[in-house]
């Protein structure tokens, strides 16, 4: 089952275990991490469900995301042997994610980002290979990829033999809302995530016809975001370390643009 909204653990360091605990209590069910030291602590995440689970949450009651982060993402902290093959390596991170999450297997796991632009080249090849081999096994669920462009994700489609089954990418009002690879998730059945909507947006929080629209709900211009994003068919992301903002923006559930509000939305800074 596809979540609605993901909680992201990325930059919270030591404070990962309490947050992800805090999240899953308020309400959050999927968790994105990433086998990457440098932003994201994996093992932490793994401490919080195994303190969740002794709280009556169990493992399966939640959806679980992690990544595959390429060398030059990693810091001198590389949870694989960077002298290995490709495939090794992505085999080595897997398996080193599952132990640091105490799980058998992940809901999704993502290709971190992909090694050469604009255009896809061997070594993505090769490590979507290694992807495909791991939801062969049944330890991942769906498979995708981050951090990808509309020319590498057309000739992922085109030419996996495992078609992928996510995409994580930050999304920019001012391009569309990353509109020419949504336009291609839409048409492949692949799930849209999106993250640093707010961050990367912050002059549409501000815009006043936004401003207005949020009024009209009773909420603040971060939920009209989070809102819009589910209204056109992404799954959002937030990485918030307030209790409350958890709250609200899990909250975004029970409003409802208009669908003049979504297309105001979604050409405000197209
Ligand atoms: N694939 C990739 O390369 C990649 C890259 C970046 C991120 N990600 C994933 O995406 C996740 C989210 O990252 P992000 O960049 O979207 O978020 P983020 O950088 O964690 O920031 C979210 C910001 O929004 C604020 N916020 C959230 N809800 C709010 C609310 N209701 N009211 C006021 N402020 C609110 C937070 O402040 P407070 O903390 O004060 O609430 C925070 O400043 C990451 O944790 C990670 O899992 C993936």
């Amino acid at each position: 089952m596809t979540p609605t909204f993901v909680y992201g653990t990325a930059w919270k360091k030591d404070a990962t275990t309490e947050l992800v605990k805090t999240a899953v209590k308020a309400g959050f069910r999927a968790i994105d991490t990433a086998n990457q030291p440098k932003h994201y602590s994996e093992a932490l995440v793994g401490e919080a469900l195994a303190a969740l689970a002794q709280d009556g949450i169990s493992r399966d009651s939640l959806w679980l995301q992690t990544k595959q982060p390429p060398r030059n993402g990693q810091d001198e902290r590389v949870p694989y042997d960077p002298q290995a093959d490709l495939t090794t390596q992505v085999k080595q991170s897997f398996e080193s994610s599952l132990k640091h999450l105490g799980t058998d297997r992940v809901d999704s796991y993502l290709l971190h980002g992909p090694y050469s632009f604009p255009n896809l080249g061997d070594e993505d090849w090769e490590v979507w290979k290694a992807i495909e081999e791991i939801h062969r096994s049944g330890r991942a669920g769906a498979i995708g990829i981050s951090n990808v462009n509309q020319l590498q994700l057309a000739e992922l489609v085109e030419k996996a033999a495992i078609k992928p089954m996510m995409v994580q990418n930050r999304c920019y009002a001012n391009r569309g809302w990353d509109r020419e690879v949504r336009t291609i998730c839409q048409k492949h059945g692949i799930t849209y995530q999106g993250f640093s909507l707010l961050t990367a947006n912050v002059p549409v929080l501000r815009h006043p016809p936004v401003v207005s629209i949020a009024h009209r709900l009773g909420v603040d211009t971060m939920q009209v975001v989070f809102r819009f994003a589910m209204q056109v068919g992404m799954l959002p992301l937030t990485g918030t370390t307030d209790e409350q903002h958890m709250k609200e923006d899990l909250g975004v559930s029970r409003i409802e643009l208009t669908p003049d509000e979504v297309s105001f939305i979604e050409s405000v800074a197209g």
